[in-house]
C-alpha cells in the first residue's frame, strides 16, 4: 500500500515531543550482535523500517530476533550462513555493517553491494581497503562483496583517507575479533560511533581513544564477545528535525529524552538564527525568534553541522530574513529536495556543492515527492508554513528513519494525515 502525507500549513505548533532512539546507533549495535556469544537485549530501538530491514537480514542469516515495542532481543548463536543477500541489502545501505562482523566471525562472507538513499555515489571502498589491510582478500562477484580471511583478520594500522561513519563502525567491529592490535586513524567521532565503542569496551574489548579520531583496539583472536544489554542513545537528527519544525513555525516546543551535548551544533545554528533555548536535564525547549535571521551553513563531520540536517535547515532558511548560503561538504548529490522546495515557491540557486537560499519566501502548497530520508522531512517542514494543503508523496523514504512521524507532529498541533495514494 502506498501512502502520502497531507499537511495543512500555517498552524502554530506547541507542546512537547518525545525523541526516539537513534536509527544510526541501533543499526551498528544490531550488526554487533553478530560478534556476541550470548543473546542480547537492546532497548530504545526506534520503530522504523531500516531497523526492521536489518532484523530481517539477521534472521535471514539464521539469528533469532524478537521485537516488542522498543525492545528487541537478538540471538545470533544459531547463525551459520555468512551470505547477506541482495533482496534485503538493496533496501538499505547500512546493511554493509554486517560485512566486518561476518568476516571476523566466520573467516569468509558474501555481502551484496548496498543500495539505500540516492544521495550520490556513496562508495564502500574505504571499508574494503581497511579489511584488505587486515589481511582479507576481497573480490566483487555479480554484485556481491566476497571476502575471505580463513586464518582470521590481523591487527594493523589503518588510516582512513576520509572520515566515514559506517566505515569506522565496520572496522571497529572487525578489529574487536581480530588477531592482535588494530590502530585506527581518522576515525569518525559521531555519538553513534562512540556508543558502539562503549558497547565493545563493556564486552571486555580493550579499546583506547573512544570519542577521538585515533582508536587502538585489542582483538580477541576470534573469540566471540560477552556483549551486554544496551539502551540506544536518542536520535539527534530526529531531535534536530523537530527543533526545525518549531523554528520554521516560530513556535515554542519542547523535545524530551535527548542528550543536550549531541545537539550542540544544531542549537548553536538555531541561536545564530535568533531562537532562544531553555535546557532541562534531558530536554530542550525552543523559544520563538523576534526575527528569523539568515545564516550560512557548512556541513561537516561531527561535532560539525550534520549533513543529515542540511535539508531541514534549507527549508528553514526560506523563512529567514535575507540570503543564506548552504555548503554541502559530505555528499555530492544531496540537493534533490531543492527542486521540490522550488515547486512550493522557494528561490534556491545551486552551484556545485553550494545552495543560495533566498529568505522571506511565501511558500504555497503543492504536490511534492520525497527523494531521500532527510529530504522528505524538509518537505514536511516547508508544508507546515505553506499556504494551503501540501501532499508529500513517496513517504516510504520517511518511514525508513522517522518513528510515528504524523503522530508526533499531530501531538504538536500540526494538521497532518497519512492517506492512501
Ligand atoms: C552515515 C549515516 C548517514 C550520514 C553519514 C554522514 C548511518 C547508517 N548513516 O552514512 O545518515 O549522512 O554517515 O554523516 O550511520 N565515502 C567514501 N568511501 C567509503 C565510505 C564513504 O568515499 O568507503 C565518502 C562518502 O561518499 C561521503 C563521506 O565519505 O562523501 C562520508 O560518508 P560516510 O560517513 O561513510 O556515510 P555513511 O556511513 O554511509
Amino acid at each position: 500500500m502506498l501512502y502520502y502525507l497531507s499537511i495543512k500549513g500555517k498552524q502554530k505548533l506547541k507542546g512537547s515531543v518525545c525523541i526516539s532512539g537513534a536509527k544510526n546507533s541501533a543499526l551498528p549495535l544490531l550488526a554487533a550482535t553478530l560478534l556476541s556469544k550470548n543473546k542480547i537485549t537492546l532497548s530504545n530501538i526506534p520503530n522504523v523500517v531500516d531497523v526492521k530491514t536489518l532484523l530481517k537480514l539477521l534472521e535471514n542469516l539464521g539469528a533469532k530476533t524478537e521485537l516488542n515495542g522498543s525492545v528487541v532481543s537478538v540471538d545470533t548463536t544459531p547463525v551459520k550462513s555468512a551470505c547477506a543477500n541482495y533482496d534485503i541489502v538493496r533496501k538499505m545501505r547500512a546493511s554493509i555493517l554486517t560485512l566486518g562482523p561476518l568476516l571476523a566471525r566466520f573467516g569468509h562472507c558474501e555481502v551484496s553491494m548496498p543500495g539505500g538513499c540516492a544521495i550520490g555515489q556513496r562508495p564502500i571502498d574505504l571499508h574494503l581497503k581497511a579489511l584488505e589491510q587486515m589481511g582479507a582478500t576481497i573480490e566483487l562477484k555479480q554484485g556481491y562483496v566476497v571476502a575471505k580471511a580463513p586464518d582470521g583478520l590481523k591487527g594493523t594500522t589503518i588510516i582512513f583517507d576520509k572520515v566515514t561513519v559506517t566505515g569506522s563502525e565496520n572496522i571497529l567491529m572487525a578489529a574487536a575479533l581480530a588477531h592482535g592490535v588494530t590502530k585506527l586513524v581518522n576515525v569518525a567521532k559521531e555519538p553513534e560511533v562512540v556508543q558502539l565503542c562503549e558497547v565493545l569496551r563493556d564486552a571486555g574489548v580493550k579499546i583506547e581513544g573512544i570519542g577521538t579520531s585515533k582508536i587502538t583496539i585489542v582483538g580477541s583472536y576470534g573469540e566471540l564477545l560477552d556483549i551486554k544489554d544496551t539502551k540506544v542513545i536518542p536520535d539527534r537528527i530526529e531531535a534536530g528535525t523537530y527543533l526545525c519544525a518549531g523554528a520554521i513555525t516560530n513556535s515554542k516546543i519542547t523535545i524530551t529524552d535527548v542528550i543536550h551535548s549531541h545537539l550542540e551544533s544544531i542549537i548553536l545554528k538555531l541561536e545564530q538564527m535568533g531562537f532562544g533555548f531553555e535546557t532541562g536535564e534531558n530536554s530542550v525547549t525552543l523559544l520563538p525568534a523576534s526575527k528569523i535571521e539568515a545564516s550560512d551553513i557548512e556541513t561537516s563531520e561531527y561535532p560539525g553541522f550534520p549533513t543529515d540536517m542540511q535539508a531541514q535547515f534549507m527549508a528553514l532558511c526560506t523563512q529567514a530574513s535575507g540570503t543564506s548560503i548552504i555548503d554541502e561538504r559530505l555528499f555530492e548529490n544531496r540537493f534533490m529536495h531543492v527542486s521540490e522546495l522550488a515547486r512550493m515557491g522557494a528561490n534556491i540557486k545551486l552551484k556545485g556543492h553550494s545552495a543560495t537560499v533566498e529568505g522571506d519566501m511565501e511558500l504555497r502548497a503543492a504536490d511534492v515527492m520525497a527523494t531521500d530520508l532527510r529530504a522528505s522531512s524538509a518537505l514536511i517542514l516547508a508544508a507546515l508554513v505553506a499556504e494551503g494543503t501540501t501532499k508529500v508523496h513517496r513517504i516510504y523514504h520517511l518511514d525508513r528513519g522517522y518513528e510515528n512521524l504524523e503522530g508526533k507532529f499531530s501531538a504538536l498541533g500540526a494538521d497532518i494525515q497519512r492517506l492512501e495514494e
